[in-house]
């Protein structure tokens, strides 16, 4: 993504349409065409009120119904795992867990079914959350199957148990979009290392959402949500965060490796959490995340990035903070695969070498010698 004037053109990496159109191969993969457009309708004109504009969309999450059966395959058995996986596991770990599940009762075998796992696994990654969720919070085995025309409004719907409303829909669409891919981020990189020894996919998956899990990854989001729901004021807010800076503490959402003015995806959830601020009434959480966002900037010269107003955004629509991050598993799986199937189109193991700077050659001291 490229930072434009005022933050207010949202370019989707170029890298996100070659990757659509190489590996999806463009007119041929028709849900992927038609996902272009459409996401490119979502951002384009549907945020256009708000002063957003949109030169490129990245593809990808529209790639399969999202009311493909989970379940289908092996009668009963998903459940009977997601049903044994403690309550007080962390979703991020069921993800992980689930999608290797689905690595063993689907394997991808030949790497000619890429695409197929890569649609399996986009499309059974939110069934597979939620159905925990529901059971392991109010004991309900939920219907996996809506008849939503969209992940995000399959994702809402299964969540709440009821259609969400189009302004919902259409906001967690926009993070997805968002969310989908970002180049050689930490997890789109352990996913591409794993690739590398021509591994499956389902590794490769589960890799990457192992490494998007930690807070200075994906993790974010979630910390994020804490920091801010501390405090009852901006003045609260500001001085909080001053104190956390002067213990050197870091701030969850703030900051980036690769960009260094500001993060552009930061404006477009800014403008949508306001949005559901008003709609949601509550003035507080929004204030707060602007004092933080204020402090750090005047302090560190430090921005906010995609995970700090996705934040309030999931918890205005009513998401649980613990599914803030596997939400963004749930898009990101586009990007991953994508990078999956381009590292394999063009195959090196990757093995950085290391300069050893530890001890020099030891005694051997047999063990029973040994301190
Ligand atoms: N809060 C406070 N200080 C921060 C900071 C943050 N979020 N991010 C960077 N800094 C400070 C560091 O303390 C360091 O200061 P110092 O030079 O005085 O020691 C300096 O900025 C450089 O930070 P560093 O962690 O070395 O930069 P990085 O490029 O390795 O880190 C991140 C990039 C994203 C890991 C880092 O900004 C971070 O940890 N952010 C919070 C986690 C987060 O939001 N992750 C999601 C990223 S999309």
């Amino acid at each position: 993504m490229i930072p434009q004037k005022h933050g207010k053109i949202i370019n989707i990496s170029s890298l996100s349409s070659f990757i659509v159109n190489k590996y999806f191969h463009g007119g041929s993969y028709e849900v992927s065409k038609s996902a272009l457009n459409m996401l490119t309708k979502v951002l384009a004109v549907e945020w256009a009120p708000h002063n957003i504009t949109v030169n490129a969309v990245a593809p990808g999450y529209y790639g399969t119904q999202p009311n493909i059966d989970f379940f289908s395959k092996e009668a009963g058995l998903y459940e009977k795992v997601l049903e044994m996986i403690p309550a007080d596991s962390h979703p991020m770990d069921v993800l992980r867990s689930g999608v290797s599940i689905l690595g063993n009762v689907e394997p991808e075998g030949d790497f000619s079914n890429q695409k197929n796992a890569a649609d399996r696994l986009l499309a059974c990654l939110p069934s597979m959350l939620l159905y925990w969720h529901h059971f392991h919070t109010d004991g309900t085995r939920i219907d996996v199957e809506t008849d939503d025309d969209s992940l995000a409004g399959h994702f809402l719907h299964m969540l709440h148990g009821k259609a969400p409303s189009e302004l919902h829909r259409k906001t967690l669409d926009t993070t997805l979009i968002l969310y989908a891919e970002h180049e050689f981020n930490a997890s789109t990189f352990a996913a591409r290392v794993i690739t590398g020894t021509l591994s499956d996919m389902h590794s490769a998956v589960t890799g990457a959402i192992g490494a998007l899990r930690g807070p200075l990854h994906g993790g974010a989001n979630e910390a994020a949500m804490e920091l801010v729901q501390k405090f009852s004021s901006a003045q609260e807010a500001t001085q909080g965060v001053l104190d956390m800076l002067a213990r050197k503490d870091k701030i969850m959402g703030f900051g980036h490796r690769v960009y260094t003015t500001s993060d552009p995806r930061n404006s477009v959830n800014k403008k949508m959490s306001k949005i559901l601020a008003d709609e949601f009434g509550d003035a507080l959480l929004y204030e707060v995340s602007e004092a933080v966002e204020k402090v750090m900037w005047d302090e560190k010269k430090l921005f906010a990035n995609a995970d700090f107003f996705a934040a309030t955004v999931y918890h205005f629509m009513g998401i649980p903070t613990y599914l803030f991050t596997p939400i963004f598993v749930c898009s990101r799986i586009t990007g991953w695969t994508a990078h999956i199937m381009e590292q394999r189109a063009d195959n090196k193991l990757i093995r950085p070498a290391a300069d050893y700077i530890g001890p020099g050659l030891q005694a051997y001291v047999p063990i029973a010698e040994r301190a």
